[in-house]
């Protein structure tokens, strides 16, 4: 096979700045990163023919008579891990193939290849810009706040400005743009938007993301976690997605002579999004704690309805600028930032399409706070709710043909059975909540 100028280009960067190990990144099912390191003798037999693992120890891959996977680097991912300052380092991500050379099932990275193939056939790009949110806390062991802080707040209540300094750094020295940095809602809470690429670039930078800013935390002796809930009674962590669809240079959601300036694309696509909510949710919140951040009160969306501007809707549809037809886009508020991006923006993207290519009815907007509806009438009015638990989640992605056949057999069914797991193991643990108010009483 023909090399190309890309693996060209990542043999001679490794040569003139004397790297000598490279690491190859790929995910598991569940969206953790994986890794493994090789030297830089090795790299252009890698970059051609691939480097062999043992795929049964990486949950949801394979069993052990059928362990062997092939990891091949892409070369376009190719960056220099920033903070590995004594011996430079570089990474890449990878597809992971079977040893005949074929996409293997169970890559995630694969999943979201072939939902983005199915959009080019249809002519369109893909565009995800995800809003990560975390906290920073003393130490795993004691999860304590560092500040107090709130929204948008300036220090000396933000004790965090340098931490997220040195993320951005780090960021933006492996080519992932930053758009901006703010304090959050809850104390301890922090936000750094990327700006938004195409969705396999994205689903790549959110690992990187994800790495980057704990690799920071450690650094400097605290802890990041993207848990979506791990404390009550202040907001989650959530990943907001703003999405939107182009036909090469243009944006198919924009439409200038729409009332709302949204094309029939955008409210079809909508109208998918919808339409398999409830049954997507399990990908998009897949831990037990991912449910406890979806209850009223604190901004995460509960119900399955879209609007403009307002908040409290599953789709928001934020205000069109003039003259910035290129940021017409949906945000997608469900999804929290411990989800596999991968599979999360696959099966987001599988959603739109059926809208699109069934043209489906893009329902009324939610305008009032949905919140203070009666179930009566938010019933009346047609709005579902999203799932209540991770076993609610469980029932309805099993059922769904268009998750099925989002994720493919392999994926659903390890996903579905690694989640009941997770269920079953919640369900017989006897929680703090159960001991304080039953064992005084009962
Ligand atoms: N056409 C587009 N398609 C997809 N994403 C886009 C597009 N245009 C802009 N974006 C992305 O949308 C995101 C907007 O983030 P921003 O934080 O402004 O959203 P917000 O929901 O208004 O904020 P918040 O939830 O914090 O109140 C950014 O990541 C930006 O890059
Ligand atoms: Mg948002």
């Amino acid at each position: 096979m023909a090399r190309t100028d890309e693996a060209d280009y990542v043999l001679r960067t490794v040569e003139e700045r004397g790297i000598r190990f490279i690491r190859l990144w790929f995910t598991d099912v569940l969206g953790f990163l994986k890794a493994f390191t090789i030297t830089s003798q090795e790299l252009e037999g890698a970059l051609a023919e691939g480097m062999g693992f043992d795929g049964s120890s990486i949950e949801g891959f394979s069993r052990i008579q059928e362990s062997d996977m092939v990891a091949i680097p892409d070369p376009s991912t190719f960056q220099v891990i920033p903070w590995r300052t004594e011996l430079p380092v570089a990474r890449m991500f990878c597809d992971v193939v079977t040893p005949d050379g074929v996409p293997f099932d169970g890559d995630p990275r694969w999943v979201l290849k072939r939902q983005l193939a199915r959009a080019a056939d249809l002519g369109y790009t893909f565009y995800v810009g995800p809003e990560l949110e975390f906290f920073y806390f003393r130490s795993v062991e004691d999860p304590a706040f560092l500040d107090q802080g709130g929204y948008f707040d300036e220090t000396p209540l933000d004790v965090a400005t340098d931490y997220r300094k040195r993320t951005v750094q780090y960021l933006e020295a492996m080519g992932i743009p930053v758009e901006y940095v703010h304090h959050e809602v809850a104390p301890s809470q922090h936000e750094i938007d990327l700006r938004y690429t195409d969705a396999l670039t994205m689903a790549d930078d959110v690992m990187a993301y994800r790495l980057t800013v704990k690799e920071v935390a450690q650094e400097f002796g605290i802890y990041a976690t993207f848990m979506p809930k791990p404390v009550a009674g202040v907001n989650g962590s959530g990943m907001h997605t703003h999405m939107s669809l182009f036909e090469g240079d243009r944006n198919a959601f924009f439409d200038a002579t729409d009332e709302y300036h949204l094309s029939k694309t955008a409210k079809t696509f909508i109208a998918g999004l919808l339409e398999h909510a409830p049954d997507l949710t399990l990908v998009t919140n897949q831990w037990v704690n991912s449910y406890k951040r979806l209850v009223p009160g604190y901004e995460a969306p509960v119900y399955v309805c879209w609007a403009r501007r307002n908040r409290s809707a599953l789709v928001r549809v934020p205000q069109y600028k003039p003259g910035k037809e290129e940021a017409t886009r949906i945000e997608y508020r469900s999804p929290d930032a411990a989800c596999n991006p991968y599979l999360a923006f696959a099966v987001m993207l599988a959603a739109g399409l059926d809208g699109v290519e069934r043209e489906l009815e893009l329902p009324p907007e939610a305008s009032n706070n949905i919140y203070e509806m009666s179930d009566a009438d938010r019933r009346a009015a047609g709005i579902r709710s999203l799932p209540e638990d991770l076993h609610d989640a469980i029932v309805l992605a099993e059922r769904s043909d268009l998750v099925r056949r989002a994720l493919g057999d392999h994926v659903h069914e390890y996903l579905i059975r690694n989640k009941r797991a997770e269920w079953d193991a919640f369900k017989a643990e006897v929680t703090p909540f159960e001991l304080r108010r039953y064992l005084p009483i009962l």
